[in-house]
């Protein structure tokens, strides 16, 4: 807990959208009168029907089910492009900075039309049709928001896979929900580096077998082999397709986009998101909670693989009429300026990133971010993974010139959008604190009993009451999603993170209290990286817990017992950390392999996580009870053996 408040400044206070008496007026409103609140915030959407109903939720264990507009009909990319023509064709919607510092894009409204209107012919020359499942495992380029937005076009389904996701991973995630389509690029690039993305697709597709075809947008036109009767490249149908596509009429609950995310057990859900109540959400956040306003360049740094990028890459921004820039590379390349160059040079008013890259760049000094201006800056915003104070006293000073506010907002895959955040023009702020709820959220503490806390309180959080971008189920999986988010507390959803809020009422998010590691950012299930592990042939068991780590914010640390006759060498460590990285991506690395004779676990045969997980942070002294243990002694070797912090 850190004491200091950043109060709102005056001119923040009067030129904000939201002031803090409007925005406790409106909050107070949005709680009271969800039906009355949320039909005039749907305005902002434009309806092909106009919804009578608003609001049709459940969260009783034996019925959870979520409608919003459930009678409204609308398209996704009417609403993102072609509504902005009439008054802003010539402006930027898309301003893209390639990998390479020489390398940008500036794409108006009008060419975005044009843009999303091909592509939604090509997807329907490939034979896709409203409904039907459509995977996306691109680069971070323009073609990738006109992809989705394409699908929202003709009403499929996308499911966009991060490009730094293995194979394997990309095929669970192709099979799971039944696409017959994979859009691609030949090669993605970052930091110089070239990304195989079409070979990746081809040893994905080896095997799954069926009849999955690919459309290749080409990125570095890298001689790629293309499979005759499967493989198409997206320039050569784009040529001979008509301009005009029209715009698909949606249910408000129609499906909208499918997003796999890692759960504390089994595989990646696919986490389902519906179009109107999506759409009003993330179109309402991303105008209030980032002060948006006509004209400036704002700037999300997420990849488009995860959930920022959907909701504050492309659907807030664009159906916003907003100017947003795509970033294809990363923050430390080709030097630690960047960031700061990137924003100087498009003169970007609005920067929203996460704390492991504030954190990295934090280590690399001050020098390369005072060299550059940054005078554009108005707002900063935080998201992924809680702030440590540090890291956002030197946002605050040495980025944002102790000038611009900081919006620290929680949100997960799940609920679509920001829910919890100060609003910039009405919230002081505390460093490390996510504040206050967005219009419609209501936030309660429980015990562990699933009492609820009043005042100021720790424990586990949940959410009472349905806000319109909250997912509506897991793909396939109705039964999963009722299970992971709403049986451990009666009526409630169940964030799986843990949660303080102190006197002011503010809430401060401590970290997930299950089995799921927020690595860089990146979720991640410890599951995941255990089966991964195992499936070496010289591994018998493994244990993957988290560990703080002063960049990533939490490390991977994996217990890791061989089979019998098996060497422990240094050689075997770097072989299974480059095994995983093979089996599900980069992200899933584990940072340190302790190789260990016997995994502490109860005469029932289950591990105790707990152990593992304070040998792995050091804490020795605070082993708790191991008498339980089946062999006590396993605790020994695992503290003399314990790998070292990186
Ligand atoms: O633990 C919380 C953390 O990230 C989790 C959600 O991860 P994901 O679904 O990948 O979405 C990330 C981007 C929205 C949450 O359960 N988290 C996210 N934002 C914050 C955060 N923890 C603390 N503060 C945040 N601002």
């Amino acid at each position: 807990m850190h004491d200091k408040i950043y109060p709102v400044s005056d001119d923040w206070a009067k030129s904000a959208q939201i002031d803090e008496p409007t925005y406790r007026a409106m909050y107070q409103r949005s709680v009271e009168d969800p039906d009355g609140f949320w039909a005039e915030q749907a305005k902002r959407i434009d309806w092909i029907t106009p919804f009578t109903k608003v609001k049709n939720t459940s969260f009783a264990p034996d019925n959870v089910s979520i409608k919003w507009f459930e009678d409204g009909a609308l398209n996704v990319s009417a609403n993102c492009v072609d509504r902005h023509l009439a008054k802003r064709a010539e402006q930027v919607a898309i301003l893209w900075e390639g990998d390479n510092p020489t390398e940008s894009r500036s794409i108006t409204y009008r060419e975005l039309s044009e843009q999303v209107n091909v592509f939604a012919n090509v997807l329907k020359e490939m034979g896709a049709k409203k409904g039907d499942r459509i995977t996306i495992y691109m680069p971070m380029i323009p073609e990738t928001a006109f992809a989705m937005l394409a699908c929202t076009r003709i009403g499929a389904v996308h499911s966009v896979v991060f490009g730094g996701f293995s194979p394997d991973s990309l095929a669970g995630r192709i099979e799971d929900c039944g696409s017959k389509l994979v859009i691609t690029a030949d090669e993605g690039l970052r930091a110089g580096k070239k990304i195989p993305l079409k070979a990746n697709v081809d040893a994905a597709l080896a095997k799954l077998g069926g009849d999955v075809k690919t459309l290749v947008v080409q990125r570095t036109f890298a001689d790629i082999p293309m499979q005759n009767g499967r493989d198409v490249f997206y320039n050569d149908l784009a040529k001979t397709v008509s301009q005009h596509c029209e715009p698909e009429a949606m249910n408000a609950e129609d499906p909208l986009f499918i997003l796999y995310t890692s759960g504390s057990t089994g595989k990646p859900k696919g986490v389902l998101h519906t179009t109107g109540g999506y759409l009003v959400y993330a179109s309402l956040t991303h105008s209030k909670v980032f002060d948006y306003r006509d004209g400036d360049i704002y700037w999300c740094t997420a990849d488009v693989g995860w959930v920022t990028g959907h909701s504050y890459i492309v659907y807030g921004p664009l159906s916003n009429g907003a100017t947003t820039l795509m970033f294809e590379g990363v923050p430390s390349y080709p030097t630690n300026s960047r960031f700061w160059e990137v924003i100087d040079k498009h003169k970007v008013n609005i920067f929203y990133t996460a704390p492991t890259a504030i954190r990295a760049l934090m280590q690399a000094g001050d020098e390369p971010v005072k060299k550059t201006s940054r005078a554009s800056l108005r707002l900063l915003g935080s998201v992924g993974e809680p702030i440590n104070p540090e890291a956002w006293e030197w946002y605050h000073r040495v980025v944002g010139d102790d000038r611009c506010p900081i919006v620290d907002t929680w949100w997960q895959t799940e609920t679509g959008g920001i829910l919890i955040t100060p609003l910039p023009g009405a919230i002081a702020q505390k460093p490390g604190s996510a504040t206050l709820p967005f219009f419609g959220v209501q936030p309660a503490i429980v015990d562990g009993e699933g009492k609820v806390l009043e005042g100021v309180a720790e424990g586990n959080l949940i959410i009472t009451d349905s806000w319109p971008g909250q997912m509506r189920t897991v793909y396939g999986d109705h039964d999963r999603f009722v299970q992971t988010y709403f049986s451990t507390y009666k009526n409630a959803y169940f964030t799986g993170d843990g949660c303080r809020r102190d006197a002011d009422g503010y809430y401060w998010i401590t970290g997930r209290v299950d089995d799921v590691l927020n690595v860089s950012g990146h979720r991640m299930g410890t599951a995941e990286v255990e089966s991964a592990l195992v499936a070496h042939e010289h591994v018998s068991e493994a244990a993957v817990v988290g560990y703080p780590h002063d960049i990533k914010g939490q490390g991977i640390y994996a217990y890791v017992t061989l089979m019998a006759a098996v060497e422990p060498t240094d050689a075997l460590r770097k072989e299974l950390v480059a095994w995983v990285r093979m089996e599900i991506g980069p992200i899933a690395s584990p940072d340190l392999i302790q190789f260990a004779p016997g995994l502490p676990k109860t005469r029932s045969g289950k591990i105790m996580r707990r152990i593992l997980r304070k040998i792995a942070e050091g804490e020795f002294g605070n082993l708790g009870d191991t008498s339980t243990l089946a062999d006590p002694a396993v605790v020994d070797d695992l503290v003399a053996n314990r790998q070292n912090k990186r």
